[in-house]
This record gives C-alpha cells, sequence and structure tokens, in this order.
C-alpha cells in the first residue's frame, strides 16, 4: 500500500487539474454542441475526482486532499495554452485524457487485485468515462458551424512529444526529454471573452429582445432567457478555474452548477426548437461573461448567487403561473424543474460565500458583499433588463 497511496493521491490531482483546465477553457471552445458535451464531461470528472478522493479517505490518507503535485498545474498550463479553442479540443481528447488513462493503467498493474479491489473499481470506471468522452470526441462534428482552424499535426506532434515523456513516478510527474521543454504558445491563463459559432447572431448589447406583451411573445423571451444561460455557465466555469485556493468540495459543488446551468441553456434551446424557433436565428449574449470577469471570483460567485439567482424566483413561478393559465403545460414543467435546481445554487451560495471570504481573508460581512454585488450589477443595468428589478431589491 505504501507505494500505492502517493500515486493514488497523485491520481486525485491529476483528475482534479483536468476538472479545472476543462471547466477554465469553456468559454473559449466556440461551438454550441461541445459546450454543452464539455459540461457534462467536466461533471462526471468532477465525480471520478471525488470517488478518488473518497477512497483515499477510506485508506486514511487524509491529508491527500493538500498534497501537491510539483508542477503538475504549469505543465497542464502549457500543454493547453494558446487560443486556439480547436487545438484545445484536439490536445483534451486526442491526447491529454489518453494520457490520464495509460496512468491509471500503470497504477492498475501495480496494485493487489484481492487487496487493492475498491480502488481499481474507483479506477476502471474512471477509465471507463474517459474512454467515452475520447470516443465523443472521434465522432464529433460541430453542429452549427465548420471546424475554424485547420488540423496542425505539428501542434498536436508537439503536445504528443511531450505526453510521451511524462510520467507519474511515486506521485511525482517525472518529466524526461521532449517532455521538460518549453512550449512555443503562451501558458493558459483564463479566457477573456466568450466565443460562439460562427452562424450565430452576436450583436451588439442594445439588440436582445424586449418583454412582450402577447403570450407568445413573453414565453419566447421566457426560453430565449434560458438559452442564455450558456454565459453564465461560462462565468461559473472561470470560478472554477481561478479558485484553486479553495476545498475541493467547492468545485465539486461548482462543476454541479455549471452544468445545470449548460442543462439550463440545453432547456431553452429545445423548448425554443420545438416552438419552431432555430438557436441560429436568435441573438446571443456574450458581454456578461467580460463583465464579470472583471470582478474577482468570490465578488462574482456572491453576485452569481446572491444576488442574481436568489432575485429570479418571483419572476420564474409567475412564469409558471402564467403557462399553466394558458394551458402549456409543457413549458410549465421546464420552468418548474429549472426553479429547483435554482434552490440548489442559491444554497451553494449560502454554504461557499462564507468560505469564500474566509479562504481569501476578506472582512467584509456576507451582507456588505452582497451590497456591493448589487451595486455593481446597477451600474450595468441596461444589461439585464427583465430581471434588473428583483436584482436591485433588498
Ligand atoms: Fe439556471
Ligand atoms: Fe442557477
Amino acid at each position: 500500500m505504501s507505494a500505492c497511496l502517493p500515486q493514488l493521491t497523485a491520481l486525485f490531482h491529476l483528475s482534479r487539474e483536468l476538472v479545472l483546465i476543462q471547466a477554465g477553457w469553456l468559454a473559449g471552445v466556440p461551438y454550441w454542441d461541445a459546450k454543452q458535451a464539455i459540461a457534462r464531461h467536466v461533471l462526471e470528472d468532477a465525480y471520478a475526482t471525488e470517488a478518488i478522493l473518497e477512497r483515499l479517505h477510506e485508506l486514511k490518507a487524509t491529508t491527500a486532499e493538500h498534497k501537491q503535485v510539483a508542477d503538475l498545474e504549469e505543465w497542464i498550463a502549457d500543454l493547453a495554452g494558446g487560443d486556439d479553442g480547436d487545438a484545445w479540443l484536439r490536445t483534451l481528447y486526442g491526447v491529454l485524457k489518453p494520457w490520464f488513462i495509460a496512468r491509471i493503467e500503470d497504477y492498475l498493474s501495480g496494485s493487489d487485485p484481492v487487496m487493492d479491489e475498491p480502488s481499481r473499481s474507483v479506477l476502471e470506471r474512471v477509465i471507463e468515462t474517459q474512454r467515452a468522452h475520447c470516443s465523443w470526441f472521434a465522432r464529433f462534428r460541430p453542429r452549427f458551424s465548420a471546424w475554424e482552424t485547420a488540423h496542425s499535426d505539428r501542434r498536436l506532434e508537439e503536445v504528443r512529444s511531450r505526453l510521451a515523456g511524462a510520467n507519474l513516478v511515486e506521485g511525482r510527474l517525472v518529466l524526461t526529454g521532449g517532455a521538460a521543454r518549453g512550449v512555443d504558445w503562451p501558458r493558459f491563463s483564463g479566457i477573456a471573452a466568450v466565443r460562439r459559432d460562427r452562424t450565430f447572431l452576436t450583436p451588439d448589447k442594445h439588440s436582445y429582445p424586449r418583454e412582450g406583451t402577447t403570450f407568445a411573445e413573453k414565453r419566447f423571451l421566457v426560453f430565449w432567457n434560458h438559452v442564455q444561460e450558456m454565459q453564465f455557465a461560462e462565468s461559473l466555469a472561470t470560478i472554477l478555474h481561478e479558485t484553486r485556493e479553495m476545498p475541493w468540495a467547492f468545485h465539486l459543488d461548482l462543476a454541479r452548477h455549471m452544468a445545470d446551468e449548460v442543462r439550463h441553456a440545453a432547456m431553452g434551446q429545445t423548448r425554443l426548437e420545438q416552438l419552431g424557433v432555430a438557436l441560429t436565428e436568435v441573438p446571443m449574449l456574450t458581454h456578461n461573461y467580460a463583465f464579470r470577469g472583471n470582478l474577482d471570483p468570490l465578488e462574482r460567485f456572491c453576485l452569481m448567487t446572491f444576488v442574481m439567482e436568489a432575485s429570479s424566483f418571483e419572476r420564474k413561478r409567475a412564469n409558471v403561473e402564467l403557462f399553466e393559465a394558458e394551458g402549456d403545460e409543457v413549458s410549465a414543467l421546464y420552468e418548474s424543474y429549472d426553479i429547483k435546481d435554482e434552490m440548489l445554487h442559491v444554497n451553494f451560495g449560502h454554504l461557499w460565500v462564507p468560505v469564500l471570504l474566509r479562504v481569501y481573508h476578506d472582512a467584509r460581512t456576507i451582507a456588505e458583499l452582497t451590497e456591493h454585488c448589487r451595486a455593481q450589477i446597477a451600474q450595468v443595468i441596461t444589461e439585464y433588463p427583465a430581471a434588473a428589478a428583483n436584482m436591485l431589491k433588498r
């Protein structure tokens, strides 16, 4: 066991790094359908990471979460660098995830099949999940637009050669040959602006739809707003990537939160399509991401949970009533599921905002922080027309 524990600990850290970097890249991938798959993959990988940590705790490796694998974060940020979303997808699914599978297989070849069976069954499931992600990408063709860049063999070969010389040995990242060299592109440090398929309409912030008067117009606006939750998910994903100091349990909850918002956007998309409206016909908001990116992650999370989500229930319950009054049970069902998810998300705010304040040594009270975040919204109120009044309400 003594040899296996550092190795299993390193696999936990590798798995966590992959969760954080995939989330960090979400906004930079241009394809709507790839983002939907990535959100599922991040959540599945977060569950897998949690299962590995749970197993480490069973083995009494109680400090495993706090151990560091030296250079792992920077090394992965190098592999994920540059600003080419296509290159990132090819790196992640074509090379990095297969490398992760190989590291798990190394572990399995050295651990006892009987004594270590519980660890092995956790890791065998992780392999299955990773293989499913890789085969999704092997079949993936963007639904709404063509690939943005031509396939670059040179870049992929470079990444491959770095991975060929990289290994986890007794819990350490060991780099030999090409693996230790620098790369020709800048290290990954987050995505500044969201990307969308080239066929999508991304007008300026003044040309989005306004509140209508007919039922059809009101219903359209509800589900169009849900489609825009992709951008909300993209902002949450940046928090995942930028809060390395937080406990893993926060990242697990945030992965769920982020995946839920992508699902809400998919619910909006599905309902609009059922109503005869294609995604390519409706404007996509992209500017709130940059506004939120200017806030530090603590304020961003407080703004999103305590101000934006906490203030949404009155409006959403009114939507359910409207749909029921009009006999639109399908729309009412969509909105009811959404409300339940949002209740969970506001609970995440209650759970984690106090911890964020502690971890980042911020002396403000929750009330002061929330007030500050409300003031941020007030400055850009024109960007949130439908929800503005509720968000400013005390
Ligand atoms: Fe949502
Ligand atoms: Fe939410």
